[in-house]
């Protein structure tokens, strides 16, 4: 601990209401929001979950045409929109794509000019326009994280914003607007929210409080996932799920997370593969080859624990099963190379490295 430096940072307020997205109006009203813009994406819409909030919200307007990997462009539209409409405030309603993608928004909304003029960490100076996300995955953790991720289509690459005022104002907590995910994203967005967990446990910047919210969120993962995935209305489950979602949003958010994240955000942009699924896919296999020896926050078995936990949620095993091009690897782990999120994995790892981890996860 002698040679470390620390910061913990999560200054999101974190309500949990069963049914609370129907009454969103009490949280705009609390933070001085009277002309809420709602950013969601067409499956959530098909999913009536827009009309619950809208049932509550008076919105000065709504955009849900946010694609499957949200990108500079969409926020961008998203920013024009709301200051032609007058908004003074944004609810996300929606996955990992929808939030970044109304983090970005917000970014432009509040500060003007190009959104990839404030990539980077540390760039945004001030708080941003109130902001509340309403998760309908319980994966992503991007309702607590001050991250958020954007595609740069003409570059295809995944551009970066780090900053304390990226995170939402406040994090509504429902579960009855994730009961509705079908098994496999579930599934998927479940075992994104477990490498989160688990890589800010392997992570160089680890520490006390962000160890004691992954390990919970590991624990909960493992216990209430393959119910979640099961019994989708399990309104208990769901609300577990949620927990441990936003718990290793904050836990990563200041922890960091490493080589899984790496490779799979090099998948997502190379081979457009599912975040939540490359994920778990490459989970077992990166934290194996950060785990060369024993490991305080993680046992020797858990490669094999994670393995058998995605397995029992019906999630395949293999790139080669996704459909993944063999020939695309070398790419991949180049891409992973220069991956931001390399900056805290625990142990060097080149672009050679990098594909052995990629090959045996083929
Ligand atoms: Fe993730």
């Amino acid at each position: 601990m002698q040679d470390k430096y620390l910061e913990f940072i999560t200054p999101t307020r974190v309500v949990y209401q069963c049914g609370g997205a129907a009454q969103a109006s009490d949280l705009t009203g609390r933070i001085g929001v009277e002309r809420p813009y709602i950013v969601a994406d067409e499956g959530v819409a098909r999913a009536g979950l827009v009309d619950t909030v809208v049932g509550t919200l008076d919105p000065a307007g709504i955009f849900l045409e946010v694609p499957a990997d949200g990108d500079l462009e969409t926020a961008e539209r998203i920013a024009a929109d709301m200051k032609e409409k007058k908004a003074d405030g944004l609810v996300a309603l929606g996955g990992g794509s929808v939030i970044d993608t109304a983090k970005g928004a917000n970014i432009v909304f509040t500060m003007g000019g190009k959104l990839e003029e404030h990539q980077g960490v540390g760039v945004i100076p001030a708080r941003l326009s109130p902001f509340i996300v309403i998760p309908t995955t319980a994966g992503t953790g991007s309702e607590v994280s001050r991250v958020a991720a954007l595609k740069d289509s003409a570059l295809q690459q995944k551009l970066f914003f780090e900053s304390e005022y990226l995170a939402a104002d406040v994090a509504l907590l429902d579960p009855e607007m994730t009961k509705t995910l079908p098994p496999k994203l579930t599934a998927a967005t479940g075992m994104d929210a477990l490498t989160h967990a688990v890589e800010a446990l392997l992570s160089s910047n680890e520490g006390p409080l962000t160890n004691a919210l992954a390990t919970y969120a590991v624990n909960a993962i493992f216990e209430w996932l393959p119910v979640a995935v099961k019994e989708g209305g399990n309104l208990d489950a769901r609300a577990h799920m949620l927990f441990a979602s936003t718990a290793a949003g904050a836990a990563f958010s200041s922890a960091g997370v490493g080589v899984v994240h790496a490779c799979s955000h090099g998948l997502g942009v190379l081979c457009g593969l599912h975040h939540g699924l490359a994920n778990s896919i490459m989970l077992p296999h990166g934290v194996r080859f950060n785990l060369p020896g024993p490991h305080p926050n993680v046992s020797a078995d858990m490669p094999e624990r994670l393995a058998e936990l995605a397995r029992e949620c019906g999630l395949p095993a293999t790139l080669r099963e996704v459909g993944v091009e063999e020939d695309r690897l070398p790419a991949v782990s180049e891409y992973a190379e220069g991956d931001a999120s390399m900056i805290y994995n625990p142990r060097e790892a080149n672009a050679g490295d990098l594909l052995k981890v990629l090959k045996n996860a083929y």
